[in-house]
């Protein structure tokens, strides 16, 4: 396509419109680990390619290994080589690298934060940063507390300070209770920005567009005119060598506390009054405490045993490194979840969400109830499924619509055809990973799409119950094999009413 092409595209029209944050520090914790290496370099990059970051910037990275600026600024530069989505140029690396610094220190003693606040005042000084500093937690959770403290004991006088804070959030509800307490110690509650990348995602966020910017749909986003909702979050990966962080959290820990309640909250909360933060998090958080906790029979638990994914052998999860060869830990979880409030009274929401399952997807399935008086002959209509209104996440991510149409020719047989909107053919632009969107927000103080306190601790909520209720039985482990959709029960918690998961 040609440049020309693009240009007369009128849905490129606005792509480029943002507000350019103030000039800033951004110091990251975990410099040396694989979420900077993976996400938050190539982030940046894509932030300096499009010249969205602002137009004075500091990075400052920081982790215990030793090595000095330009070790570190060459094992960005490989990082950003292999995982950027864009193509690599010289000179907006250079003008990225240029301020780019390391510090090797240990937040365990004094010293090491107060060489930190030396560095980040003196590239403030050089650069006019105005005092404004983000400093990003991608640290193991452990180090958390002696960071937040020594930073929350050297905050600037001057600018803004925020903090990015890292999944998990916790473990229970305890444990997040004490980890807002703790931050709340040193920072408002504006100044923190807890991470839920799915929420960065434009999918996520078109799901609010969808609904919100379309007068069609609102009125039928009820228990009237919907017959459930199916959220699923699949992963044909297995735990990649992440044994000891994934044996104490589990699917249910890992994905449904967070991810997959904020899509639930998104799907099925209340128009909000503005776009507004506040407002955004006062819906979502209706959401999560309208949610009925499930019954035993309404959970589903699954760990996967030796099986075959894309046509390769994978072995059990109690045969991966670094797992119990008796684990107990569920790499898959099933539910069938209710928001007890007017307008979703009885309208189940199923969800499921797992490793090592038949293919790689994360979508929200909108099946609406069938037409009440389809006037064709059954024969007819043999092919025809109720509208479905399906919402890809990821991968290919886009919207489709399920509706029936008429096959061309004599007589009158209807059948379900898709109408499709992909997001690569309709706006002609590569997707923006969540992280460039989740660090520009921060950097213009925006928390709507990060994960407010109360939120968190719902969520904490309704997955202790969950897990109280499985110390009472020990299902038989593994159950389902690898590159499947999970256990049989996962399929009768839908038969029992009536439904099926979808397949496509
Ligand atoms: N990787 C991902 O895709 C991903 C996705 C979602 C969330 N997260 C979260 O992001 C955080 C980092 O994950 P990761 O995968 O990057 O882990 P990782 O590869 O193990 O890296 C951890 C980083 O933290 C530093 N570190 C470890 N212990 C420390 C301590 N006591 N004090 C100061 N620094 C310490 C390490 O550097 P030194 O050993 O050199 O100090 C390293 O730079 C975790 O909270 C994780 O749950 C990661």
């Amino acid at each position: 396509m040609t440049g020309t092409a693009e240009q007369a595209n009128p849905l490129l029209e606005g792509l480029s419109f943002r507000r350019t944050p103030d000039p800033c520090a951004l110091v990251i914790f975990g410099a040396s680990g694989d979420l900077t290496h993976k996400k938050l370099m190539p982030a940046l990059y894509a932030l300096a390619f499009r010249r969205l970051l602002p137009t004075r910037f500091a990075v400052i990275g920081v982790a215990r290994t030793e090595q000095d600026d330009d070790g570190w600024r060459e094992d960005m530069k490989h990082a950003v080589q292999q995982y950027a989505r864009d193509e690599f140029r010289q000179d907006v690396w250079d003008e990225l690298a240029a301020n780019m610094h390391y510090l090797s220190a240990d937040f365990a003693d004094e010293a090491g934060a107060d060489q930190l606040e030396q560095l980040v005042e003196k590239c403030d000084k050089e650069m006019n940063l105005g005092g404004n500093r983000v400093y990003y937690l991608a640290v193991p959770p452990p180090a958390f507390p002696e960071i937040v403290e020594a930073l929350g004991k050297r905050k600037s006088p001057t600018g803004w300070t925020r903090l990015i804070v890292e999944k998990p959030f916790g473990h229970d509800l305890d444990s997040a209770r004490s980890l807002n307490r703790m931050l709340w110690e040193h920072f408002a509650e504006n100044e923190i920005f807890r991470i839920d990348h799915y929420l960065g995602k434009e999918t996520v966020q078109n799901m609010l567009a969808l609904r919100f910017a379309n007068g069609v749909f609102e009125p039928i986003w009820n228990r009237q005119f919907i017959d459930h909702v199916q959220i699923t979050v699949a992963e044909s990966i297995g735990i990649e060598g992440r044994a000891g962080y994934y044996e104490q959290a589990g699917a249910i820990r890992d994905i449904f506390q967070n991810h997959l309640l904020q899509l639930l909250a998104i799907t099925a909360m209340e128009p909000p009054i503005d776009f507004h933060a506040e407002s955004v998090h006062n819906e979502k958080v209706k959401v999560l405490k309208a949610l009925h906790t499930p019954g035993p029979k309404s959970v589903v638990r699954g760990q996967y045993g030796r099986g075959f994914v894309e046509g390769e052998e994978v072995p059990a999860y109690r045969e991966e490194e670094g797992v119990a060869s008796d684990s107990m830990t569920e790499t898959f979880v099933a539910a069938k979840l209710f928001v007890d409030n007017w307008r979703w009274a009885d309208t189940p929401f199923y969800v499921r969400m797992g490793k090592r399952l038949a293919r790689r997807e994360t979508t929200i399935a909108i099946q609406f109830k069938r037409a009440p008086h389809p006037p064709f002959e059954e024969t007819t209509s043999e092919g025809l499924r109720p509208n479905v209104l399906l919402v890809h996440v990821q991968p290919d991510e886009g919207v489709s619509l399920a509706i029936g149409a008429k096959v061309p020719g004599q007589g009158m047989t209807i059948r379900t055809v898709h109408m499709d909107f992909l997001y690569g053919g309709a706006f002609r632009t590569g997707m923006p990973e969540a992280y460039e969107r989740l660090i520009l927000d921060t950097m213009l103080g925006d928390t709507s799409l990060f994960t407010r306190s109360d939120e968190v601790e719902e969520q904490w909520l309704l997955v202790d119950a969950i897990v109280a209720a499985w110390q009472r039985d020990r299902p038989a482990f593994p159950n389902y094999p690898a590159g499947t959709w999970g256990p049989p029960s996962s399929e009768e918690l839908l038969r029992r009413d009536g439904r099926s998961w979808r397949r496509n």
